[in-house]
């Protein structure tokens, strides 16, 4: 037969009042650590009832109801105790309090936010300012988003098994997935999806299969632009790269642009930023050039807007730039392994 919920109810009121009364009489610590013991202790009063809430026969409602009066029971009687040891700490010393209130606290470790993070964050708002928007991207793709609608051909050495992370799960109908090498993918999956103009910004992480060094590692971030609208021209990428330049290292900072080669940008360009420790004189961080390279650009290529189904005649530019070698050198750093290891002696560093 199961007890009736009420009248356990009753039981357990008694009980308390019982262990209230005893303790209220308690002169010295060991009677108080007896009641303890003989109430809450492992085989104590209060335990015997637990396995009642098992029992079987007794309804949910009444199971969760005992469970709450158990618990607060357990609750009750140990603020009681706590109280009542106080109580007689305070008739021993005399004092209500026996902790020397002046000793200094324990200090609690404030979070930050990553040196990488702030970075992203302060490029992104110079961007924004200039009306581009942020969008994200995934950093798993297939090899027509990483690469084909890119432009970039089956043959291109970059797309080599030594140079990326291709998953082992089966291709999809856009080929084999890979870790992205490149934030550029995020092009095509944005201009698939909306109509220009527009101007967008893709922060985000990119892996390819280098050695790790000082100045290389398996994983870093970078930061896409895409910018398609009319007439944009060259001197529109230069303008606004020029001002994010400024906006970053400060109103004394210059780039130049050098042609290069993407295959999804025609014609194509790095910028050079004038190196920011000897302005342009030549040092160890230069390697003697005056110019630091810090991202690659172009205007995008037809190719690549053919691919999402835009018109011919569509203009547009692009840029992107590793975010590790910028917030290298914006703070000095000398080895791109520190941001990845989190040691707090480093990270600390950054207020
Ligand atoms: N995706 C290129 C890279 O990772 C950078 C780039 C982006 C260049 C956009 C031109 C335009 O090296």
């Amino acid at each position: 037969m199961t007890q009736p919920i009420d009248s356990l109810d009753e039981e357990l009121k008694r009980l308390l009042q019982e262990a209230t009364e005893t303790l209220a009489g308690a002169k010295e610590a060991a009677e108080i650590e007896a009641l303890r013991v003989r109430y809450l202790g492992r085989k104590g009063i209060l335990n015997r009832y637990f396995p009642l809430l098992g029992a079987e026969g007794r309804p949910a409602e009444e199971r969760v109801r005992l469970g709450q009066r158990l618990n607060a029971f357990k609750q009750k009687l140990e603020q009681e105790i706590f109280e009542r040891r106080q109580a007689l700490k305070g008739q021993a010393g005399g004092a209500p309090h026996s902790e020397d209130l002046t000793l200094p606290g324990h200090p609690t470790a404030v979070g930050r936010l990553h040196p990488i993070t702030r970075t992203i964050d302060e490029i992104l708002s110079i961007f924004r300012s200039l009306g581009f928007s942020p969008v994200e991207g995934p950093e798993g793709e297939t090899e027509y988003y990483n690469f084909d609608a890119l432009n970039i051909p089956p043959e291109h050495p970059s797309r080599q098994s030594f140079d990326n992370f291709y998953l082992k799960v089966p291709p999809s109908e856009k080929g084999r997935w890979l870790l992205r090498s490149h934030t550029s993918p995020m092009q095509i999956h944005f201009m698939e999806a909306n109509t220009p103009p527009f101007q967008i910004l893709v922060p985000g992480r990119v892996f390819r299969r280098d050695a790790v060094d000082a100045s290389h590692c398996f994983q870093f971030h970078q930061v896409e632009g895409l910018a398609v609208g009319l007439n944009l021209h060259f001197g529109d990428l230069k303008g606004v790269l020029v001002a994010w330049a400024r906006g970053m290292f400060g109103p004394e900072a210059r780039l130049r642009f050098r042609p290069h080669y993407f295959p999804f940008t025609e014609p194509s360009a790095e910028a050079d930023l004038a190196c920011i420790f000897c302005r342009g004189k030549g040092c160890r961080v230069c390697g003697q050039k005056g110019w630091l390279e810090i991202l690659g650009c172009g205007m995008v290529h037809p190719a690549v807007f053919k691919a999402v189904g835009y018109p011919p005649g569509t203009v547009g530019f692009a840029f992107g730039m590793g975010v590790e070698r910028i917030a290298m050198l914006k703070h000095g750093i000398e080895d791109i392994r520190l941001f990845f290891e989190n040691d707090l002696r480093f990270l600390q560093q950054f207020p």
